[in-house]
């Protein structure tokens, strides 16, 4: 017993001494320091010693987008930094390319303070804030399209360029698909969703195109559509998207943590033809846009090309409908890939990038004179930047909207 005692007491001490040397090794290894970070021509800020550039930012009211919330993924938290070199992670490695990194080019997620920095930034973004907003309604567009009409603070909403997002911050959370209020029609594609369970232990933020119009803006509204980020088919078990889930059922009146608005996807300047193509929530960004430049007079041609599976997947159609007979130089074209046979459909069927070679580009007289905005699935985007490429139109001309999946 005595041995048994004696021998507890050994491990104690020995786990205690090594936990001390550890912490004393720490210390030393991982000073207190304060490390000066300097925004372009601002007033350096003290940071500590350790953080990630994105956090030091954020604790200083600097938002940047990120919509992996640091994991290093999205691509999107991108600064220069000024001076010295510094080596890039993996994670930095695979999102930047070789040009960017000699220029300088970090994800400020994977950037820790181990010295001053001097980074390069937008000035836009140095006026992103963080806000609260509140859920005023939700309904669901398509089996997996939620729409979200969110009240931000209204100087906020007047400061949004069409094209714009914002980010969302979901808090820990912890329910059942078979919570989430599906409408009746939608019933049967949600059977197989009703066993998913969506669990987050700790807050995460999610990148969200505006889709507001410019009246909707003016009310404070922020229009979202949100698709569902379902586990991929061959791997039904991982876990539904984090943010996307909680938003499908996230409740009238509810308070959602946001920073923005973000982004410097819009229109162009100058008056050639703009050339619009979407797919599934690719539609957020154009239609603010779209509505942006009708709104405001543009009188140059403007084309919407919206490429769905079928029909059950189309949203917004009668509001492009009543646009195009409204104004006379907006055409706007659907194209259903995968119809039911029992649904009737008389528009066009096939891909969309088809759909825009053989009814827009082959009889164009000049396709790279327009400007085109892509937002969509990535295989779509894929696809119709090689009817481009073919039409001729240089890559200078093609403006994306990267949603990072
Ligand atoms: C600028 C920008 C604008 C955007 N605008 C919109 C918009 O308007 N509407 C919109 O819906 N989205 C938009 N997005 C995408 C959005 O930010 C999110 O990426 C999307 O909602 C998915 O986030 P999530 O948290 O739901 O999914 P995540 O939790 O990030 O998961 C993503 C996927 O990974 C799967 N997964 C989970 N665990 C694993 C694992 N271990 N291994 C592999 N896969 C796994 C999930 O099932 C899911 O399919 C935008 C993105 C950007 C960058
Ligand atoms: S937040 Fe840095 S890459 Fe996504």
């Amino acid at each position: 017993m005595t041995g048994v005692l004696a021998g507890v007491v050994l491990l104690v001490t020995l786990v205690l001494a090594l936990s001390a040397a550890l912490m004393m090794a720490r210390r030393r290894l991982v000073p207190d320091l304060s490390i000066a970070v300097t925004v372009n021509d601002h007033a350096p800020f003290e940071s500590r010693f350790g953080t990630d550039l994105l956090g030091a930012l954020a604790a200083h009211d600097i938002l940047l987008p990120a919509a992996c919330g640091g994991a290093g993924t999205c691509g999107q938290c991108r600064v220069r930094v000024r001076g010295e070199p510094v080596a890039p992670m993996p994670a930095e490695r695979a999102r930047l390319s070789r040009a960017e990194r000699r220029a300088g080019m970090h994800l400020a997620c994977q950037l820790r303070l181990r010295g001053p920095v001097a980074v390069e930034l937008p000035e836009a973004l140095l006026g992103a804030r963080g806000f609260d907003c509140t859920l005023l309604r939700a309904r669901f567009l398509t089996p997996l399209i939620r729409e979200l009409v969110l009240e931000a603070p209204s100087d906020v909403a007047g400061s949004v360029q069409a094209g714009a997002f914002v980010s969302l911050t979901a808090p820990p959370h912890d329910f059942g698909f078979d919570a989430i209020e599906v409408p009746e029609r939608f019933a049967e594609d949600w059977s197989e969703l009703r066993g998913l369970r969506a669990v987050m232990t700790a807050p995460a933020t999610r990148a969200y195109s505006i889709a507001s119009t410019p009246a909707d803006l003016a009310q404070g509204h922020f229009v979202l559509l949100i698709r569902l980020a379902l586990p991929p088919p061959d791997r039904p078990r991982l876990p539904p998207g984090a943010v996307s889930s909680w938003l499908f059922h996230v409740e009238k009146g509810t308070r959602i943590a946001a920073s923005g608005p973000h982004g410097d996807f819009r229109a162009q300047a100058g008056t050639r033809e703009m050339v619009l193509i979407g797919g599934g929530v690719g539609m957020a960004p154009l239609r603010a846009i779209i509505h942006e430049q009708l709104g405001q007079g543009a009188s140059q041609p403007i084309s919407f090309w919206y490429g769905a599976r079928r029909r059950d997947d189309l949203y917004y159609t009668g509001e492009f409908a009543a646009l195009a007979r409204r104004y006379p130089n907006f055409r706007f074209e659907v194209a259903l890939s995968d119809p039911r046979p029992d649904e009737p459909w008389g528009g066009r069927t096939g891909f969309v990038h088809a759909a825009l070679r053989d009814g827009l580009l082959r009889d164009h007289a000049a396709p790279e004179a327009c400007d085109y905005y892509l937002c969509g699935p990535p295989l779509m985007i894929a696809a119709v930047m090689g009817v481009l490429d073919e039409a001729g139109v240089p890559p200078t001309r093609i403006f994306f909207d990267d949603f990072g999946s």
